[in-house]
């Protein structure tokens, strides 16, 4: 297969964390004869400093023009510690997912055996986790309006707003996953409190008849926070809506042990878009320190979800489990023995690689 791929590395450690993710496809496409190409567009702080927009014309053109894009992370210290900065990169993001129209965020948590004693909670309760939050993404709180202060400018306000169309679209998502996997899901939400979470209910429960074979809870978002952490394996499918899943998949992210593991899809009408969701973290950016395997789990998310290539996906996915099991681990995994972020990619690029041409 040809394929055109958008690549926005961005700032602090996604260059280096993309990088390795690219290693890897293009280990891929060797080892299954396909062609990818890649095409870099600017984002972030990255973009601010070289044309003063955070997401410009010119990279939104770049990926309405691809067949996925692969995204590193945004965001930069000089910005949040400065109150008055006019542009921030984080509006680049929220800029991004809206005019890309990528209404869906799909965040899979799952533990590694090879890594649950790393995780903060006990490994019994970490075992088998294996869940995937569909988090709404161009609605709700965050885009909402109006919204702002008051004249005074003693009084602020934002606005949670939902249409039934925005959740029937993400619910119909999370129900045809759910057909593939334990055909369970779990809504999230505030429905003794707020106005959106009780028409989310009553527009999930209308969707949810034309699955019967799956099985629908509803939980207060309060509720959920707690069974995460108690109990993580009793999810399947979490759906929810835009702030709430910020908060849960952020909690749910440490369950594995690593932030750094975690991939992502973003999905829409448009166009699909991929990125591990551990962010910029400045602190170790360009000293080889970052964990890769979330942005090579990205990859993976990609050529499985926006061409189709399973075997190819799961090849990526079984390199890192490998790798994992042989401890090739970068810092935050094991503080002890380590590996470099170029390291970890070359390792896993190896053993695509070699996995195809075993079977070959
Ligand atoms: C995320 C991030 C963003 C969000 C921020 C950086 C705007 O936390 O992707 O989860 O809140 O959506
Ligand atoms: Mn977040």
């Amino acid at each position: 297969m040809q394929k055109k791929i958008t690549v926005l590395a961005g700032d602090g450690i996604g260059p280096e964390v993309t990088k390795q993710a690219l290693k890897v496809l293009r280990a891929v496409a060797k080892a299954y004869d396909h062609e990818f190409s890649f095409q870099e567009g600017l984002v972030g702080a990255a973009a601010i400093d070289a044309t003063g927009n955070p997401f410009p014309e010119e990279t939104e053109k770049l990926c309405l023009d691809a067949d996925a894009v692969l995204f590193g992370a945004i965001g930069h210290p000089k910005y949040d510690n400065d109150p008055n900065a006019k542009v921030r990169p984080e509006q680049g993001l929220l800029a991004m997912r809206k005019k890309l129209g990528l209404f869906s965020n799909v965040r899979p948590v799952k533990s590694y055996e090879a890594i649950s004693h790393i995780s903060p909670l006990k490994e019994r309760v970490v075992k088998d986790v294996d869940f995937v939050v569909f988090r709404e993404l161009t609605g709700g709180i965050y885009f909402g309006e109006p919204r702002g202060r008051n004249e005074k400018g003693d009084t602020a306000f934002d606005t949670c707003i939902y249409s039934k169309s925005e959740i029937q679209r993400i619910a119909i998502q999370a129900f045809e996953a759910a057909k593939k996997r334990r055909k369970h899901v779990t809504l999230v939400d505030k429905a003794n409190v707020m106005a959106t979470s009780r028409l989310w209910r009553e527009t999930v429960s209308e969707c949810g008849k034309n699955y019967p074979e799956i099985k629908l809870d509803y939980m207060f978002i309060d509720n959920a926070a707690m069974k995460l952490i108690q109990n993580p394996g009793f999810f399947d499918v979490v759906l929810t809506e835009n702030m709430f899943g910020d908060i849960l998949t952020d909690a749910a992210s440490v369950i594995t042990g690593s932030l750094g593991m975690l991939p992502s899809a973003s999905l829409g009408e448009k166009v699909q878009l991929f990125e591990p969701i551990h962010g910029s973290y400045p602190e170790v950016a360009g000293l080889s320190k970052a964990n890769p395997l979330g942005a090579i789990l990205s990859a993976a998310m990609l050529i499985n979800y926006a061409f189709g290539m399973t075997e190819e996906s799961n090849a990526i996915k079984n390199a890192v489990d490998q790798s994992l099991k042989e401890g090739y681990v970068t810092e935050d995994i094991n503080h002890e023995q380590f590996h470099t972020t170029e390291e970890v990619g070359d390792k896993i690029a190896t053993l695509v690689y070699a996995s195809k041409k075993q079977h070959a």
